[in-house]
């Protein structure tokens, strides 16, 4: 029996030229009447619709007709996770909301939102001085760039995790708009840089590479995603898209996204809030392709979208000038418990370890007491040889 991919048919967006249909099988190309045909033989022989994808772009079929990478989901680093958890700290990730809030905007093609790429490479490079992690920003052409931060892995640096948000804001007046963006998408962007500076103060080491990546242009159609999920899609195991987490809207905490996602990897995701995060979730579906993960699984990656609300019960004053903290209370509750599971999957997708010195490498504390203790080795090897 043929083993199919996710349920997914996008045949509404493609164009009315060539179509490629990718099915686990492979990638064909295909008329609409015929991907009609396959569509009512997928629901006879499996008595479920879909199962395959339709693309206007022969790459992009081919990408999503690969199999899932063959991830092990083992939940294996508590210790560690347990260690790092309570160093998370709500109050500095509502500072960094604050802070990004408070630019008129960040949208793609404004100065504001140009600026934002670089307060948030300069807020990042400051967790570190480690000379193996990377910050940097990606040109793809416009005034905002996306932002990445490399951690690389330890044995296996050629496969790689992905914790993204984006890091654009939009409001009707776009590059002059008043939008504060503070749920969408501050508060993602925020638990990942609180996700991020506590990995690195406690020196963590990851087995796979951990990449944290705030995306330029999501709110314009998934630009800077869509290039960077092209650029990377060959060696990532895994991505996690934090898009508003700050808004407590329905009666569960966390809402796992069915669709643009893997089903495995929400399974794993679902088991790591059970056993880290504390909080209550349940499932629902945005019904498109709403956000940044959709472009990892256009490319064939694992992806994941933990929300912050059933799609029904969201935030209504995204997009507007209204989305402030004041619709969170001026408090950072709800992202919080997304912080916990993000360092939870970052750790249990990257296997690490924590280094020997969880204060920080370059404490001048540290280098004299290194100097003394070796003088000190000196100073007795002499006398011993006297
Ligand atoms: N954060 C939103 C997506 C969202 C909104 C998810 C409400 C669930 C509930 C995202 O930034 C966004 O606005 N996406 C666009 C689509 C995108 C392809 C331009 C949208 O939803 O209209
Ligand atoms: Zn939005």
């Amino acid at each position: 029996m043929r083993t199919l991919m996710l349920v997914a048919a996008l045949a509404a967006c493609s164009s009315p030229g060539k179509l490629f249909v990718s099915t686990a099988d492979g990638v064909q190309e295909m008329t609409e009447p015929q991907i009609e045909a396959l569509a009512e033989q997928i629901h006879a022989d499996e008595h479920h619709c879909g199962g395959f994808m339709v693309f206007d772009d022969a790459s992009e079929a081919s990408a999503a007709a690969r199999p899932e990478k063959p991830i092990d989901y083992a939940l294996d680093r508590a210790e560690i996770v347990r260690a790092v958890l309570p160093r998370l700290d709500e109050a500095k990730l509502l500072g960094t909301i604050r802070e990004l809030s408070a630019m008129p905007n960040r949208y793609f093609q404004s100065a504001s939102g140009a600026a934002a790429s670089g307060w948030l490479r300069d807020r990042w490079r400051s967790f570190t001085t480690r000379s193996d992690v990377t910050v940097e920003l990606v040109d793809h052409g416009w005034a905002q760039k996306s932002v990445v931060m490399t951690i690389p892995g330890s044995a296996h640096p050629e496969q790689i995790v992905v914790l993204g948000g984006h890091l654009d804001s939009i409001g009707p007046g776009m590059k002059n708009s008043d939008a504060p963006g503070a749920d969408d998408d501050a508060s993602g962007i925020a638990t990942l840089t609180e996700v991020a500076r506590v990995l690195l103060a406690s020196d963590y080491r990851p087995a796979r590479t951990l990449m944290f990546v705030a995306y330029a242009a999501e709110e314009v159609g998934l630009r800077g995603s869509q290039l960077i999920a092209k650029q990377y899609a060959a060696k990532t195991v895994g991505a996690l898209q934090l898009d508003m987490t700050n808004y407590q809207g329905s009666d569960k905490d966390i809402w796992l996204m069915k669709d643009f996602t893997s089903a495995k990897q929400n399974a794993f995701v679902g088991q790591l809030i059970d056993a880290y995060v504390g909080a209550t979730w349940g499932q629902d579906a945005c019904g498109y392709a709403c956000s940044d993960h959709a472009s990892w699984y256009r490319q064939g990656v694992p992806a994941s979208m933990p929300f912050e609300s059933r799609m029904k019960d969201n935030n209504k004053a995204i997009h507007t000038k209204r989305d402030t903290l004041e619709m969170s209370d001026n408090n950072a509750k709800h992202a919080i418990k997304f912080a916990r599971l993000g360092a939870a999957y970052a750790v249990e997708m990257t296997k690490g370890e924590l280094g020997g010195d969880t204060t920080h490498e370059s404490h001048p504390w540290r280098w004299l007491a290194v100097l003394l203790g070796g003088l000190g080795v000196v100073g007795l090897g002499s006398l011993a040889k006297r």
